[in-house]
């Protein structure tokens, strides 16, 4: 059983100690989808305000759903369209501080009031995107941004 105890009083140390918890997670395993498994459940637990916490893959040019925590969420996304298709098109993170506000944002839990979207890219091919919700306006912040990207370096590299 793995019981990660995460509960640092600053942002700093709260991503050093997910990331730590993350890559002892997925170190030694070859299974994209054990991981990010894995990676979607330990983000989930340990984010607090967040609704939503997974992964969409690049299958053939398209996003589709892949692990994740949280309410069922819509399949498929062309690239593009929403936050997580323009991440996977611009291959630049999307941090959004009212998704309402963003235009062809796809409403997958009307619960969600901001989200952040970190490419997952490796030796120049896109693999996906971790996309995190949360129900709170402007809930990711720049130290936020450098967390999850750093969570994304990880995963980048067992998918
Ligand atoms: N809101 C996303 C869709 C995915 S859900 O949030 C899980 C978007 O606009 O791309």
């Amino acid at each position: 059983m793995y019981d990660f105890q995460i509960a640092a009083a600053d942002k700093t140390t709260l991503y050093r100690d997910l990331a730590s918890a993350l890559e002892g997670l997925v170190s030694g395993e070859p299974d994209p989808i054990a991981n990010m498994a894995n990676a979607a459940a330990v983000i989930f637990e340990t984010l607090p305000d967040v609704n939503w916490v997974g992964f969409y893959r690049n299958i053939g040019g398209e996003l589709v759903l892949g692990p994740f925590q949280g309410r069922p969420a819509c399949i498929r996304i062309k690239f593009g369209e929403g936050v997580c298709g323009t991440a996977a098109a611009t291959r630049q993170v999307q941090r959004i501080e009212d998704v309402n506000a963003f235009p062809g944002h796809i409403a997958c839990d009307s619960a969600s009031a901001s989200e952040i979207v970190v490419p997952l890219i490796r030796d120049g091919e896109l693999l996906g995107v971790l996309d995190i919700d949360s129900p709170k306006r402007a809930r990711f912040t720049e130290e936020d941004e450098a967390g999850v990207v750093k969570l994304g370096e990880i995963l980048s590299r067992v998918l």
